[in-house]
């Protein structure tokens, strides 16, 4: 037994196979335990214990292979006779088959760990760093926090699970070569978000009826001088179930059909659209002067709600002012601080060589500013200081993604038309249908304002 073992391991290939193979199963196994037992919190170490050792592992596997082949002297190497009357064959046959078995295993609990794992959230958003990072980050604190990116990013079945990790295995490459855009961009409809993904929750033909909203704006004034504009949002939905539809949620009605080509990857040009209403009814919207040869290059897509909702998952703020506005909103940073939002305004704009040091210099002007020029207040209102002083900090460290070339406004949010054309990519009045009706701009058929 052990002179055939010996003989098989002649070759230094199969004695490096064997190391390699050994050492990897036996680091695995160990990683496993501590992974089984909830002891490692480094979202890194899943990298080495899902994707590094079992590939470790296999090249062992098959530099054993290799070395034993080679190991076999003579010009015309034969394969072994195999006679199961010999109990030593018998014995050996029966070591690897336990060997291999083994194999199998350490094979298929690396296998399902590595698919499990990189289905995480930490996977796409962390070991994938400063890449993901914007995106991660917004999408931490956003409505869907707990919907992971696969759910959105990869669609349902094997074959779409399959090419997600083909071109992420190629995406991994390019991040670790550097090789990327940023930012970076998702062409509409390259996601996997579909109403199907929003249905799971979302019931499409839930009657939203009027939503009433405020927004809120403040000036750079002593007194952050608040500005209310209350909007009676027409949301509508409904469908045959429950009624006629209207409003927003009149696109969204599956007996409405609304169509449309865009010119550009990110659907911010769209020229061309068509309306099938429930009774049958086809209208063609088109803006003047656009080459008909373009319209056919373009992808027809049927809308939905993501091109509406184009920001649910992690959405930025269009403008530091919106960001503070929000936050004042929200009592987060206090009126009662006098010049807080000009304050707050500077900070978010200067530039800084890194976050952290965003985070000191806010932490350290605000402190001083007041101070300086409102020295009472500086201690009777010290908790609203700080307060403010949190608040800055986490707009500031949600918004400074400068190595991702992420900013205000780098990801326009289609639901509106005051920081990006959003709805009025089509209701602008320039898209003509073949009676002179346009698709309307008229204000008060998507909101009344009390
Ligand atoms: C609810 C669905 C949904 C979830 C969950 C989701 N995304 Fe997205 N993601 C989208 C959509 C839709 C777009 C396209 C945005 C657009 O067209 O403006 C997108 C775009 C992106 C982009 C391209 C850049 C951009 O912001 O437009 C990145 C990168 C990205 N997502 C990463 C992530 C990561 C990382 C997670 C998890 C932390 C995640 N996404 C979770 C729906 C989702
Ligand atoms: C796993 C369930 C789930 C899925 C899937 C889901 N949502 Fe939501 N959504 C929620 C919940 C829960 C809330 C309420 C969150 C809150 O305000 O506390 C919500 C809130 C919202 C809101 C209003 C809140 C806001 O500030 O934006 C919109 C709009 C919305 N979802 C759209 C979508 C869209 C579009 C999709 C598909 C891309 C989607 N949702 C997928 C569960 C889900
Ligand atoms: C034409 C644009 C448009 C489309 C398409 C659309 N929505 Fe909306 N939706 C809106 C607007 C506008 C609002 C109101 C936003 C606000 O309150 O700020 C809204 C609000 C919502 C809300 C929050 C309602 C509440 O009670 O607060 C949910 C949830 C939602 N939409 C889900 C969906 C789903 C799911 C789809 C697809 C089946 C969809 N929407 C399609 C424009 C759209
Ligand atoms: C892709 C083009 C497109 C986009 C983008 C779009 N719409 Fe529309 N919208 C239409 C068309 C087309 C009609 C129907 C015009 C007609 O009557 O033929 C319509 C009709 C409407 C109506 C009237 C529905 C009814 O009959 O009661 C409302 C309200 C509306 N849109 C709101 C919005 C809002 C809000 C947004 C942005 C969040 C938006 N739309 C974005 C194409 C669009
Ligand atoms: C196609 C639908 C549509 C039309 C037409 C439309 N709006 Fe809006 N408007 C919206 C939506 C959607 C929002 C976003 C509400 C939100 O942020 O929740 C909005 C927001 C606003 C806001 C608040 C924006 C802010 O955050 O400062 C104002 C002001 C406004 N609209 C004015 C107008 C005026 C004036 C007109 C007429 C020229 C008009 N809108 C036409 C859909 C529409």
């Amino acid at each position: 037994m052990r002179r055939i073992l010996f003989a098989a391991l002649r070759h230094p290939l199969a004695v490096f196979g064997l190391g390699l193979t050994t050492a990897s199963a036996l680091l695995f196994l160990m990683l496993f335990a501590l992974d089984v037992l909830g002891l490692i919190t480094n979202h890194y170490v899943g990298l080495v214990s899902y994707a590094a050792l079992p590939a470790l592992f296999v090249v062992g596997l098959l530099a054993i292979a290799v070395g034993v082949r080679r190991s076999r002297s003579g010009p015309h190497p034969e394969w072994p006779r195999i006679d199961l009357n010999q109990p030593l064959q018998r014995r050996v046959l029966w070591v690897l088959a336990v060997a291999t078995l083994g194999n199998v295993v350490i094979l298929s609990m690396g296998t399902y760990g590595g698919v499990q794992y990189m289905e995480t959230d930490a996977f796409c958003g962390q070991v994938c760093h400063t890449v993901m990072q914007p995106q991660f980050t917004a999408h931490l604190r956003g409505p869907h926090a707990r919907i992971e990116c696969v759910a959105c990013h990869i669609g349902p079945g094997a074959a779409s699970f399959i090419g997600a990790k083909v071109s992420g295995s190629r995406r991994l490459l390019s991040v670790a070569t550097g090789r990327y855009h940023r930012p970076i961009r998702q062409p509409r409809g390259q996601g996997a978000a579909t109403r199907e993904t929003c249905e799971r929750c979302h019931w499409d033909g839930l009657p939203h009826g009027d939503q009433p909203t405020v927004i809120r704006e403040y000036a750079s004034d002593e007194v952050n001088s608040e500005r209310v504009t209350p909007l009676r949002l027409h949301v509508g939905g409904g469908g045959e179930r429950l009624g006629d539809t209207f409003g927003s949620h009149w696109h969204a009605d599956p007996a409405n059909q609304v169509e449309y080509v865009a010119i550009d990857p990110l659907a911010a040009e769209i020229p061309y659209v068509r309306v099938t209403t429930a009774d049958g009814t086809v209208r063609e919207y088109r803006v003047d002067g656009v080459d008909p040869d373009s319209l056919t290059g373009g992808v027809r897509r049927r809308m939905d709600c993501l091109d509406c909702h184009n920001r649910s998952a992690h959405a930025f703020a269009a403008t530091p002012e919106r960001a503070v506005d929000e936050a004042l909103g929200r009592g987060a940073i206090s009126r009662e601080l006098p010049f807080v939002r000009r304050e707050a305004l500077r900070l978010l704009t200067e530039e800084f060589d890194s976050a952290e040091q965003a985070r000191e210099e806010i932490a350290t002007s605000m402190t001083r500013f007041y101070q300086r020029e409102y020295a009472t207040l500086a201690t009777t209102r010290r908790d609203d200081v700080a307060g403010a002083v949190d608040a800055i900090q986490a707009l500031s460290d949600r918004t400074r993604f400068s190595e991702m070339g992420v900013g205000w406004g780098t990801y326009p949010n289609h639901l509106g038309h005051t920081d990006s054309p959003g709805c009025f990519r089509c209701h602008d009045e320039l898209h003509v249908a073949e009676d002179g009706s346009t698709i309307s701009q008229d204000c008060e058929l998507c909101h009344g304002f009390e």
